[in-house]
């Protein structure tokens, strides 16, 4: 027997599936390429010391309507395991397992606080938009830490506070209207937006009402929740640790990044912060985030995290992020990518391009300055111009890096 607001919860997901149902899982794929947590598009952010096996054993914790059968029909080596509380989620991820065939996928109606009852370990734990709505997220995520195989990563996502502010606005009014998770929550819900003015923070952030709300099941699961909270960098960091673990990275840096919002002597100041206080800055001022998309480790394998403070970065293998290209002129260089908030662009040097067009995926930076384009400069210049344009790059989130022998 689940306790209330489970059974809530669990009540609300029956009824509004969210995401809304996709249809075609490979058109999807097609479309869209693989989701940011698939360990197709982030291995390397998930193992930066290499992929501990081919035949991954992953578990979505939550999985909704079609995550899980995503996840392993892009990766039909590995087996997955879809955990929810919804029946009608778990029904239409079980369409796309008999539709396409999906002999690794395994699907179960199950609290992840249960997860344990399953018996077993895994290399990839994927739990997307999940803990924010439980009771006590802290037992969420221990529960997970408990079936994470040592080696293994997990990709999480949780609602920031900064970025959602006007959302807990709009749900305060509608629980003070009465308004619930059902028709007629929907109804007041609707007329609601009609009044929010162009300044609210609904839609300040990116000027337009957020477009989740173009749907039922959206305007439910953003509105009308009868449980969900949000978390700022600091408490996200805090959060980890209390479960044992450690944060490894953002599944995209450019979002907290303070080269891309500051400039001059702030921007000095601001980078001279430790990075958490640096992405507690960015997040507050530029309010984009009301998801933050991140992966954490078990303490064991959290030594192979990325870090500039020392000439370890040497040995760390550069991967140019898919997409990145690099343009502009001969006289202003552009590092471009496309990214959820349009083309992502920073400035490089002609010494930082030919540094990239030498990272090759399997190059370290080590390797990569012996060639003779760096080989003249004093070995300290040398160094620190390559610690400079890494960790920069890095931040941008328009470099990846891995570690030697991956
Ligand atoms: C917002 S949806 C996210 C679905 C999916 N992870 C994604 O990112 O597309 C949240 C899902 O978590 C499920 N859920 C909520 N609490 C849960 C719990 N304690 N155990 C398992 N699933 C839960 C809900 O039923 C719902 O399908």
């Amino acid at each position: 027997m689940q306790d209330k607001v489970t059974e809530a919860v669990r009540k609300q997901y029956e009824a509004y599936s969210y995401p809304p149902p996709i249809e075609d899982a490979e058109q999807f794929l097609k479309q869209w390429g693989p989701l940011t947590c698939d360990p197709k598009f982030a291995g390397i952010q998930l193992w930066p010391e290499g992929r501990p096996r081919q035949d991954l054993r992953i578990l979505c914790a939550g999985c909704g309507s079609s995550q899980a059968a995503l996840i392993a029909l892009n990766n039909p080596d590995c087996s997955v395991v879809g955990i929810d509380l919804s029946e009608a989620s778990l029904a239409h991820s079980n369409r796309h397992r008999e539709r396409h065939n999906l002999g690794n996928l395994e699907l179960r109606q199950l609290s992840l606080l249960d997860v344990g009852e399953l018996d077993r370990t895994f290399d990839l734990i994927i739990c997307t938009g999940v803990l924010h709505h439980l009771p006590d997220p802290d037992a969420g995520l221990k529960a997970l830490a408990d079936v994470l195989d040592t080696r293994g990563s997990m990709a999480i996502m949780l609602y920031g506070t900064a970025g959602r502010a006007g959302v807990y606005l709009l749900q305060d009014i509608l629980r003070r209207l009465g308004a619930g998770p059902d028709a007629e929550g929907l109804k007041l819900a609707r007329e609601l937006l009609k009044f929010v003015p162009r300044n609210h923070y609904l839609i300040a952030p990116t000027g337009r009402l957020p477009q989740d709300l173009a749907d039922d099941a959206g305007i439910v699961d953003m509105l009308l929740h009868p449980q969900d909270r949000a978390y700022s960098v600091p408490q996200i960091m805090a959060f980890v640790e209390t479960a044992g673990l450690v944060f490894s990275g953002w599944s995209d840096n450019a979002l907290y990044c303070a080269d891309r919002f500051l400039s001059g002597e702030l921007l000095e100041r601001v980078l001279a912060l430790p990075a958490v206080e640096q992405w507690a800055i960015i997040d507050n001022l530029t309010l984009i985030n009301g998801r933050h998309d991140f992966f954490v480790r078990k303490p064991q394998s959290a030594r192979f995290l990325t870090c500039f403070d020392t000439d370890d970065f040497l040995s760390y293998v550069p991967l140019i992020r898919a997409g990145t290209r690099l343009g502009g002129d001969a006289n202003a260089l552009m590092l471009t990518r496309p990214s959820l908030h349009g083309e992502l662009a920073i400035p490089i040097s002609r010494a930082e391009a030919m540094l990239l067009e030498q990272a090759d995926g399997n190059r370290t930076v080590s390797h990569i300055l012996s060639h003779p384009s760096f080989a003249r400069l004093p070995p300290v210049q040398r160094t620190n111009f390559a610690r400079d344009a890494c960790e920069r790059m890095w931040r941008s989130g328009h470099v990846l890096f891995g570690r030697s022998g991956t």
